[in-house]
């Protein structure tokens, strides 16, 4: 593959004041979208993002919870990047603003800095918000002296401060904006810094503090903390070894294509960091994108409100790629939206549940049934298949746009308006009619390719939002050859080969019941606010040992299948009939989505049967079928005995 230069792309680093939400999580499946995407398309990607530990709050966070900083900050940090695994994230490097690689250089930089007159000793009175750790000036305070970010009271504080000469750099700023106008984006953003802050004029900035200890200490006068912008965000060079003997990453990606940040922090990102870089002689980043609020209500998530949501009982449930999709999909990046678990399980019952998964199940059906199974060979194609083809061969490129501008959603859209037109070409060709006669069949064999062919594309495409969906696609159009799952293939239509073994797996998206799921998720989340701790992994139980008499206790046996049903009304119950040896037995078993009842008669299975019988939707169930699981159950499979075993067997 053409080699298509370097990507360098980070998240904010964020506070590990408390456990990552869902808006954290916006920014970071964004960022790794992103990078997944730059990889696909040839491009070199590197991808940081970490956490910014220092500072008052945290410091006094500890302290409640009465433990020193750093093992508070390690705690978090441990359960954010378990967090970052069940979303599927993969960041190159993970930045602690307490590593000493990264502690060593905002030292010296801070060092720098003063040497060369940027940065000079004064006293700094104003007005201070100690949950921001921002001081604010009175026109931008809001009425009663709140803080204008999150309306707390603030304190007049006054203290011996360094002071960073931000008026000096910004007439050159002010330049810089207008000339670059791809800077600073949504383009709204960079108005509203000229606007509001860069032209009635810069204060010179405080970067130091003496009122408290967490953080890295000016090394020519250790009183002073390097207050925490300057320590924040020299991460994104830091991380990659700048000012260190080997800087070749450093080299490499700097300087960034894009910085994601929530619009909050725009101004410190596209004001305090490009003047800090300018002073530093280096080059600034192409770009930072401020992108909007998750609100809950209209409101903004905060977990003193108690209207945060955590991310990993919704994963639990329906899987990082169902969360991954909505996240990127329901707002457009760059404005806020509202979020809610009655939304998202909408549009993974709508987009995914529906569009996609019924476009997968009803093409590999219908090539099983039709042609054994084996993906059929085109024969010439008509109008109605070229319209689709043509959406196709257009749509990678459509995508790259949209993804280059970091427009997720729009490209979400576009790939998803295609899946409509393949549902719709559906419905246009009537394959059940085509299949009646061998004629028919003829012109189906070329229906059914354009399918398992639109699929490919609509599979790769989406690959970068839901990184583990393709696989189980791949594998039930029997897509094997990594040569099927690069971008060139999708330079032109057709380069799925005929004959290949479609399989028909469970559904990808199984339909979510909304009424039964919902009270259930929305108590999982209150049960994690209420703990303060999103577990992103269940608390692990102790091992228990076993002894031989607690394990003689249960009483497992060889069960046959006579018969198996779907229980009505239910997306995941199955009926089974079982026979143990002498006796039959009805058990009701969770599984409707990973089997077809029809292919289990006849099995032999793993009953445990002393469990109490038990009454589910009005029938008896006198028993458990054994099964074992992935973590979030995407791959179920039952217990089966090698062949030859009778049923009713002891299972010892
Ligand atoms: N530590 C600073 C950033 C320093 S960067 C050099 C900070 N941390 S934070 O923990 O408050 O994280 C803020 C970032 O998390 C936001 O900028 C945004 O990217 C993300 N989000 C946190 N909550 C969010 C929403 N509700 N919605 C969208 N993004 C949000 O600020």
């Amino acid at each position: 593959m053409q080699d298509k230069g370097t990507f360098y792309i980070t998240t904010p680093i964020y506070y590990p004041s408390g456990q990552m939400t869902i808006g954290h999580t916006y920014t970071t499946v964004a960022a790794d979208t992103m990078t997944r995407f730059k990889r696909l398309t040839g491009h070199k990607a590197y991808f940081l993002t970490g956490t910014d530990e220092h500072g008052q709050k945290i410091e006094r966070r500890a302290q409640e919870t009465g433990v020193p900083p750093q093992q508070f900050v390690d705690g978090i940090v441990e359960d954010t990047k378990k967090l970052w695994q069940l979303m599927n994230i993969e960041y190159d490097d993970f930045i602690r603003t307490t590593d000493e690689r990264h502690m060593t250089i905002v030292q010296r930089i801070f060092r720098q800095l003063y040497d060369q007159g940027d940065i000079y000793k004064g006293a700094y009175e104003g007005q201070y918000c100690a949950q921001c750790e921002a001081f604010w000036t009175q026109t931008q305070l809001k009425e009663g002296s709140l803080c204008p970010d999150c309306s707390r009271p603030t304190e007049l504080v006054k203290e011996e401060s360094y002071f960073f000469r931000m008026s000096k750099y910004q007439d050159w700023l002010i330049d810089y904006i207008k000339n670059n106008p791809d800077f600073i984006q949504p383009p709204s953003r960079a108005n509203e810094m000229l606007h509001n802050f860069l032209l009635p004029g810069l204060q010179d900035l405080s970067v130091s503090r003496t009122t408290f200890k967490w953080g890295v200490p000016v090394d020519f006068d250790p009183n002073h903390i390097i207050y925490v912008w300057i320590d924040a965000l020299s991460n994104y060079i830091t991380a990659l070894g700048y000012g260190t003997e080997d800087d070749s990453l450093f080299r490499t990606f700097w300087p960034a294509n894009v910085q994601l940040v929530g619009k909050e922090i725009v101004r410190f990102h596209t004001i305090y960091w490009p003047i800090m870089l300018k002073a530093l002689g280096l080059p600034l980043p192409k770009q930072v994108f401020g992108h909007g609020w998750l609100l809950f209500n209209n409101d903004k998530m905060s977990k003193s409100k108690g209207n945060v949501v955590y991310p990993a009982p919704v994963v639990k449930r329906y899987g990082a790629d169902a969360l991954r999709y909505y996240l990127m999909r329901e707002m457009l990046f760059g404005s806020d939206g509202n979020y809610t678990n009655q939304a998202m399980m909408t549009r993974v019952n709508s987009d995914l549940a529906n569009d996609l998964g019924n476009l997968l199940s009803r093409t590999v059906a219908m090539i099983e049934k039709y042609f054994d199974g084996a993906t059929p060979q085109p024969k010439a194609y008509l109008e109605e298949d070229r319209a689709l083809i043509t959406l196709l061969e257009a749509l990678p490129q459509k995508v790259e746009q949209e993804m280059n501008a970091l427009q997720f959603s729009q490209a979400l859209s576009e790939i998803w308006k295609v899946i409509g037109e393949c549902n719709r070409y559906i419905d246009l060709t009537l394959p059940w009619v085509l299949g009646r006669t061998g004629e028919g069949k003829e012109r189906l064999s070329t229906v059914l390719y354009v399918l398992a062919e639109s699929l490919r594309y609509v599979t790769l495409l989406i690959s970068p939002v839901m990184p583990t969906t393709p696989e189980k696609i791949y594998e039930q159009l029997g897509i094997a050859d990594e040569n099927l799952k690069t971008w060139e293939s999708l330079d032109t239509f057709g380069q799925l080969p005929a004959g290949l073994k479609v399989q028909k797996g469970a559904a990808i998206f199984p339909r979510i019941d909304i009424k039964v799921d919902l009270p259930l998720l929305e108590e999982e989340n209150a049960q994690a606010i209420a703990a303060g701790k999103a577990q992103p992994e269940p608390e692990k139980e102790p091992d228990v040992l076993a002894t031989i008499e607690d394990f003689q206790k249960i009483k497992l046996r060889t069960a046959k299948v006579l018969a198996c049903e779907k229980v009505e009304k239910s997306d995941k119950l199955l009926k089974f009939r079982l026979k143990v040896g002498q006796e039959e037995r009805t058990v009701l078993s969770g599984i409707a989505q990973h089997y077809k009842p029809e292919d289990l008669i006849g099995r032999t299975l793993v009953l445990l049967a002393n469990l109490p019988p038990r009454k589910i939707r009005g029938v008896e169930s006198q028993g458990m079928l054994l099964c074992a699981a992935n973590e979030d159950d995407s791959v179920l499979k039952l217990l089966t005995v090698d062949e030859g075993m009778p049923d009713g067997a002891d299972i010892s």
